[in-house]
């Protein structure tokens, strides 16, 4: 545990409720790993609060803050600049202190793009599969599409929600890139292993969650036969059926604990960017098995 002193900086979290985050020991491991002089702490801001606190933030001199539920869109009207892959996504994660105020970035999605690198997944001219239609899809949609994958589908036991996330998100996207994503019922996906022989996986449905943790949304071995590597965004328990299944099948696999250790990681790098710090594959390693 450091101490505070004259020195010390101060990073923090907005959202409500903030008791169950894992940022702080995130944050407290990576500063510790780096020797840097700081402090994270959780703020709860009451409804209605966001506008206040980024400028009591703001007045205060914290260094930078990540946001969560239920704030990151509206924060958005708060800040003085946003990143454009933020900007198409909508959703603000992380803040960083700027001149004049903040500026707004989304390191959940770039943060799993880092991971993804660190692991040696490349996008490019790649098929991607999204199971589910919920919060992440649509994000994770967004930043594969404009990360080089060719074609993007989105499977969902409700097709709706499939084909509205297929529509906001090509919409979003640069008319260049085209209708990259592509809505598919759930139980069609036998098609899909018609149409394609490889593609990455970002498990996205709450199927596999504690307590459900001896389901999978795919249980047919012949899927997995397709898939060369894959994320479950479920990370309790920290493996999950779907993950048993892309190993058992050959294929690579990392949880939803590394994507989170990630947004935290690209999030502390902007924070400290004049400073120069970058974190390594090597200490991201000991960071997650710690
Ligand atoms: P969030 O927005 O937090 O991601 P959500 O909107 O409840 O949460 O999304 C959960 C996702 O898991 C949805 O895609 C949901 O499918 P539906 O849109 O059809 O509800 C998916 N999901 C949950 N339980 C499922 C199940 N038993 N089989 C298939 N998909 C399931």
């Amino acid at each position: 545990m450091n101490h505070t002193d004259g020195n010390t900086m101060t990073c923090g979290l907005i959202g409500n409720p903030v008791r169950h985050t894992l940022s702080p020991l995130i944050h407290n491991s990576i500063a510790e790993m780096k020797g840097v002089n700081l402090v994270y702490v959780p703020f709860e801001v009451p409804k209605g609060g966001v506008k206040n606190a980024v400028r009591g933030a703001n007045a205060l001199g914290i260094k930078g803050l990540n946001v969560t539920v239920p704030y990151k869109s509206d924060v958005i009207d708060h800040l003085v600049e946003i990143d454009p892959l933020a900007e198409g996504i909508g959703a603000v994660n992380t803040l960083v202190r700027t001149e004049g105020g903040f500026k707004g970035y989304n390191t959940d999605m770039s943060g799993l793009y880092h991971a993804m690198q660190d692991e040696g997944i490349v996008l490019d001219g790649e098929c991607v599969v999204i199971l589910g239609a919920g919060g992440v899809a649509r994000p994770v949609a967004y930043l594969c599409a404009t990360k080089g994958a060719d074609r993007v589908y989105v499977l969902n036991r409700t097709y709706e929600k499939a084909e509205a996330v297929a529509k906001e998100v090509n919409n979003a996207l640069d008319e260049s890139l085209g209708e990259k994503i592509i809505p598919m019922p759930l139980d069609d996906y036998k098609e899909l292993l018609d149409r394609e022989k490889r593609f990455f996986v970002v498990q996205c449905t709450s199927v596999g969650l504690f307590p459900d943790v001896n389901s999978a949304v795919i249980e047919d071995e012949k899927f997995y036969k397709h898939v060369y590597a894959a994320i479950d965004v479920v990370y309790k328990p920290l493996e999950t059926k779907f993950m048993k299944l892309v190993k058992n099948a050959g294929g690579k696999v990392f949880s939803g604990l590394k994507m989170l250790l990630y947004q935290g990681i690209d999030a502390f790098e902007l924070w400290f960017e004049n400073e120069g710090i970058k974190i390594s594959k090597e200490e991201a390693d000991i960071i997650y098995k710690s």
